[in-house]
């Protein structure tokens, strides 16, 4: 059964949700599924811009078959040949003898890599700047390296000033029926997922997003067309995201607030981080958000730690070392280029070990990492005449704000 959605004239939506993959990269939780996107132009020339995930690839390619009726496909414009993106090249390729492919040559390398791809001699490597003319439609190629993966190009479509993004301005979440984000409520029911695709998958390359950025700055755009998630169509909605991605590329923290992540074994850390919570909200921190890191998913973590200005980690040893789900977060962390933010360490020890160290170390590649208050330690499980302190260091944290 097809799923096709019209965007423009001429223009369509032809991608599909995927609610039954567990992990995206095999990594990442997807609570609400993702959507892999795709979409087509019909102008006197046809093309198609980028395909969908093996997941989905047999109603994709119903879609194509149900846009184009008895027509032939022309061009297929692959942005990012990533394998979410990339399932149903080889079955376009026998179906129309004619198809031409336009990437960059970085992609047709890539595509060779990941698959026995014997149709090179129909791809066209693409230079920046370079147009193709499908009829009234003319797309214009962009690079975009690194704006996930090497090979990464964007596309401008003139006469619309539409621009297929690749994974730029996507999202986890599979689209629940409205494709426009101006039909939902961006900020309550999706900016969280898009946060957690955007600093897990794409957050290590904040230089190149930037650059991109500017190289569409002076671009009149009326509509984006991300490779996950919503499309952008308003002015309103194009700006939110737009500036939502100039502060998480820029490193900069969303908004004031606190993440506590705890490793706990038999409670006493969790009981600390809840009582660092309460005291905070006491002190008037305005934003607050826990995580236990042997439950939360590490992506969750990871988003809530680059959305608020502050961190708090309540570490503790394991045979002498830093707990290893919390020596984990910080390694993805700091490989993310976790930066700029207010960080402050407590710790449960029982007999020794350097749980800290370890911590200290690992944050030491971040280069705008402050600490905050001088590390808090318990030994074992948080006494009563210790209480006091805590407040003391809440109230030194919130007036770091
Ligand atoms: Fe959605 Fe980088 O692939």
């Amino acid at each position: 059964m097809f799923n096709v959605r019209k965007i423009k004239e001429d223009i369509y939506y032809i991608g599909a949700n995927d609610r039954r993959l567990e992990k995206f990269e095999n990594m990442f939780t997807l609570p609400e599924g993702v959507s892999y996107n795709s979409y087509a132009i019909l102008d006197e020339k046809t093309a198609v811009l980028d395909t969908i995930d093996s997941s989905t690839v047999e109603v994709y390619l119903e879609n194509i078959r149900y846009i184009l009726k008895d027509r032939e496909l022309d061009y297929l414009i692959l942005h990012h040949v990533e394998p979410d993106h990339c399932a149903g090249v080889i079955e376009l390729c026998e179906k129309y003898p004619n198809l031409q492919i336009y990437a960059t040559k970085k992609a047709i390398d890539l595509l060779g890599q990941f698959y026995r791809f014997d149709y090179l001699d129909r791809c066209h490597a693409v230079s920046e700047g370079e147009e193709l003319c499908l009829g009234k439609r003319t797309l214009k190629f962009l690079t975009a390296p690194m704006v996930h993966w090497p090979e990464v190009m964007v596309s401008y479509e003139l006469s619309e000033q539409i621009l297929f993004t690749a994974d730029a301005f996507g999202s986890f979440k599979a689209v629940e029926g409205h494709l426009f984000a101006d039909q939902v409520n961006y900020e309550c029911d999706w900016l969280e997922e898009s946060r957690r695709y955007y600093i897990n998958i794409v957050g290590r390359q904040g230089a190149s997003v930037v650059r991109l950025l500017k190289k569409v700055e002076g671009i009149d755009v009326k509509m984006l067309c991300p490779l996950h998630g919503l499309v952008f169509r308003t002015p309103e909605t194009i700006q939110m995201i737009v500036e939502k991605y100039a502060k998480w590329a820029g490193y900069e923290p969303e908004e004031e607030g606190i993440t506590i992540v705890y490793g706990s074994m038999y409670n006493n850390s969790a009981l600390l981080a809840d009582f660092l919570a309460g005291a905070l909200a006491d002190a008037g921190m305005p934003k607050i958000r826990i995580h236990d890191i042997s439950k939360s998913d590490i992506s969750n973590v990871i988003a809530d730690a680059f959305r608020f200005s502050h961190l708090a980690l309540v570490c503790n040893n394991y045979n002498t070392e830093l707990y290893p789900k919390m020596d984990a977060l910080l390694r993805e962390m700091m490989m993310l280029n976790f930066d700029n933010r207010k960080v402050s360490i407590l710790y449960n020890m029982s007999w020794g070990g350097k749980a800290v160290e370890i911590a200290k170390d690992i944050l030491s590649s971040g280069k705008k990492i402050e600490y905050v208050g001088d590390v808090f330690k318990i030994v074992s499980s948080l006494k009563e005449e210790q209480k006091e302190e805590v407040e003391a260091f809440a109230k030194e944290i919130v007036a770091s704000l």
